[in-house]
Parts: structure tokens; sequence; C-alpha cells
């Protein structure tokens, strides 16, 4: 039987009626922007996991992370923001060995996949955190240290009730842009119309993030995903938007 995948960024909300409410510093009811699926692996996802989590992985809360210490190397860090099933990670990764990727999501059998595609392909040059992005971003991931963030296929959330759980929105875009360094870039793609101009929207009423300068200090090239594939069958167009840290 196959994982339960993520469903298209294009679908509907979410899957069961119930999304993953996570309680914040102070003990209240944050609205996040992942819906709670289940975390059961397949056995050879279950295998890799066992065997590669503690190397290549470590959950939100662990701290400040120590990026050259974890590379063992100091080189560009890009941090992609919901890996899904880590197809774009890996394949970026591969084509830009000089960069450190650090893939967030929150979908166990998505990261487990990753971990297999890192062993299958003997990618050096990714690590992955587990856990809500805005949490790490805030306590992980340290001030203007990125030279890049990637947001492949937010889920758009379409229903009008739901928007409050888009994870691009003005204050994402502040926390991204304190986490560039300047002139760093934040790229995002996505197949929904209306969150894209959304996005468009709240990226360009921040005051710290302006056009992209050339060029960028990672790959502007996105491989296409399943979640692409869909998109482009069903007619969806895909809008990738850009931005650059402008201020120091
Ligand atoms: C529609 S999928 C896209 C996956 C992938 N980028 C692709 O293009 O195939 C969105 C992913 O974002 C993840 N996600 C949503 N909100 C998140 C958050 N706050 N922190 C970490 N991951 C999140 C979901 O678990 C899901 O895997």
């Amino acid at each position: 039987m196959n994982d339960p995948e993520p469903e298209t960024s294009a679908g509907p909300g979410p899957a069961s009626g119930r999304s993953g409410d996570a309680p914040d510093r102070a003990g209240f009811p944050r609205v996040t922007s992942f819906r709670t699926r289940t975390g059961v692996l397949k056995p050879s996802r279950q295998d890799a996991w066992d065997r590669l989590w503690a190397t290549f992985g470590r959950d939100a809360g662990a701290g400040p992370i120590d990026v050259d210490g974890w590379f063992e190397r100091t080189a560009p860090t890009v941090v992609e923001i919901g890996c899904g099933m880590g197809t774009s990670t890996a394949e970026m990764a591969l084509a830009e060995p000089g960069v450190n990727v650090i893939a967030i999501d929150v979908y166990k059998p998505g990261l487990a996949k990753l971990l297999q595609l890192i062993e299958e392909n003997n990618i050096a040059n990714i690590r992955i955190v587990r856990g809500d992005a805005v949490t790490i971003l805030e306590e992980m991931i340290a001030p203007a240290s990125l030279a890049g963030v990637r947001v492949f296929f937010p889920d758009p959330w379409p229903k009008k009730r739901h928007h409050k759980r888009r994870l691009l929105k003005p204050e994402m875009f502040r926390l991204i842009a304190t986490r560039l360094q300047p002139h760093g870039v934040l790229h995002v793609a996505t197949d929904h119309a209306e969150y894209a101009e959304f996005i468009e929207e709240s990226g360009n009423s921040e005051p710290m993030l302006g056009s992209v300068t050339w060029p960028w200090p990672m790959s502007s090239v996105r491989p296409e995903t399943k979640f692409e594939g869909r998109a482009a069958r069903v007619g969806s167009a895909i809008t990738d938007l850009a931005w650059g840290r402008i201020t120091e």
C-alpha cells in the first residue's frame, strides 16, 4: 500500500476536518499551516529512518543549529520549507554540491523518503529538520544566515475560512526576511492563482524584501514535482515568485 501522499496543493482543505493546531510557547493554540496526517512508515522507510535520522535529521525544539558543524564545512545555506517527498530537495542538492540544503517538513513519510534519496544518491549536502517551519526559523536558524529560502507549492488553503492557515502571509515574509542574509533570495512557486496574488502582495509589502539581483546565491532551476505535474494536467498555471533581502 502506498503511503498517504500530501494532497495536491490545489486540493481541498483539511483531509479529515482536523488540522494541526500546535500550542505556542504561552500554551495557547496557534493556527498552523499543516494538516495532522498519519506518520506510519512502510518497512523500507522505517528502516531508512532508524539508520539515517540521527545523522541527517533533528527535531524542532533541539535548539539553535550550528550549521557549519552539522555540515562539517562553511558554505552558502538554503532552507526549503515544506519539502514534501523531497523530490526537488534531492535534485537541487545534487545539482549544487557547494550549497548546504536544510529541508523542513512535518510529514514523516516524506522525510523518510528523502532519507532514502540521500542514501541512494549519496547526497552529502542535505540535512533535515522535522517540525513547524515557523518555530524552526524562529528558534533554530540564526538571523541573517541564509543564502536562500525555497517554498514550493505551499498548501493554498483555498476556502476563505482557512486562509488564516496559509504559511505565506505577511508575518511569515518578515520572519523569512530576517533569516536571509543581505541579498539572500526567497523563491516561491505555487499552482493556485488566488494564492499567488496573495503571496505576491504579501511579499511586495515586506520592506526588507525587494527585487532579486542576479546572480542568485543558489539555483533558480526548479525540478518538476508530483504537485507540479498534477497541476499541469488540470491546466493550472504555475507562478514562480522571488524576492531578495535589500536591507543590511
Ligand atoms: C503541498 S505540499 C508541497 C510539497 C513539495 N514542496 C512539493 O512541491 O512537492 C506542502 C508541504 O508543506 C508542508 N508544510 C506545511 N506547513 C508546514 C509548516 N508550517 N512547517 C513545515 N512543513 C509544512 C506539508 O507537510 C507538505 O508536505
